[in-house]
């Protein structure tokens, strides 16, 4: 099965710790050696939240915290290729087309960020819609998507599934702004709904619920494409 992860900064690094990203290259490689084709892509998580605050706070533009998230989701994406062995493409492919030509290699590539303007979840849908891929999983630091931020909202209740367009409407009403905090963000979405890819939104804070949700087996948020 090829499978394209997007995986969190806030759950790959919500500190930089080697232990925490060997266990997700662990979960990577058992993946490959089962002989699914793997492609992932980084979040920038708490240090690109950090980096974008403080160059707010100096003055800096939409655009040029967007630059700054997308500098660290690379330096991310690098962490995890160096836990990865001899099969990781060695630089975070920086556009599709390099990250498509790394699977075709039978590589694994890494993606960080690419451009202003959206997060890692667009680039990761983008390249599961450029690369047919099977299943696109949003590894996060929720376990699913809820009809309202469940850290703000206890009355929030937990979607099993949705439709795309479901959860366009779900994700719709979040602001877009740099290191702004939606499950999954509006381009992906939008994306998502026009691909017709199926897509799990789970608990990425431990691996190998990656590697179940592969296997079939999950408990987060399935997004089913809507009959044609
Ligand atoms: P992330 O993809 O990490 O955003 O990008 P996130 O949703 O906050 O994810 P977590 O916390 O890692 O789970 C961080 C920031 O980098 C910029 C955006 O400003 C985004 O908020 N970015 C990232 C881009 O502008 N373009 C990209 O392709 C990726």
């Amino acid at each position: 099965m090829k499978v394209i992860v997007s995986i969190g900064g806030s759950v790959l690094v919500p500190t930089v710790d080697a232990d925490r990203v060997a266990a997700y290259a662990d979960v990577i490689e058992g993946l490959d050696d089962a002989g699914h084709t793997i492609g992932l892509v980084v979040g920038g998580g708490p240090t690109a939240r950090e980096y974008i605050g403080a160059a707010r706070e100096l003055g800096a533009n939409e655009i040029e915290l967007d630059q700054l998230g997308i500098a660290v989701t690379r330096l991310n994406a690098r962490l995890l290729i160096a836990a990865l062995d001899n099969r990781v493409a060695p630089t975070p492919p920086e556009d599709h087309d390099r990250a498509r030509e790394a699977l075709q290699r039978g590589d694994i590539p890494v993606m960080g960020g690419t451009v202003a303007g959206h997060t890692t979840d667009a680039v990761a849908t983008a390249l599961a819609e450029y690369t047919d891929a099977d299943l696109l999983i949003y590894a996060t630091s929720v376990d699913g998507v809820y009809s309202a931020d469940p850290s703000e909202d206890s009355e929030a209740t937990k979607f099993d599934r949705l439709s795309p367009g479901e959860l366009v409407d779900i994700v719709g009403g979040i602001e877009l702004e740099a290191g702004s905090n939606a499950p999954v963000d509006l381009l992906a979405t939008k994306l998502l709904e026009r691909s017709g890819l199926r897509a799990v939104v789970l608990d990425g804070t431990e691996p190998e619920l990656v590697a179940d949700a592969v296997d079939g087996g999950h408990d987060g948020t399935e997004i089913v494409p809507e009959e044609r």
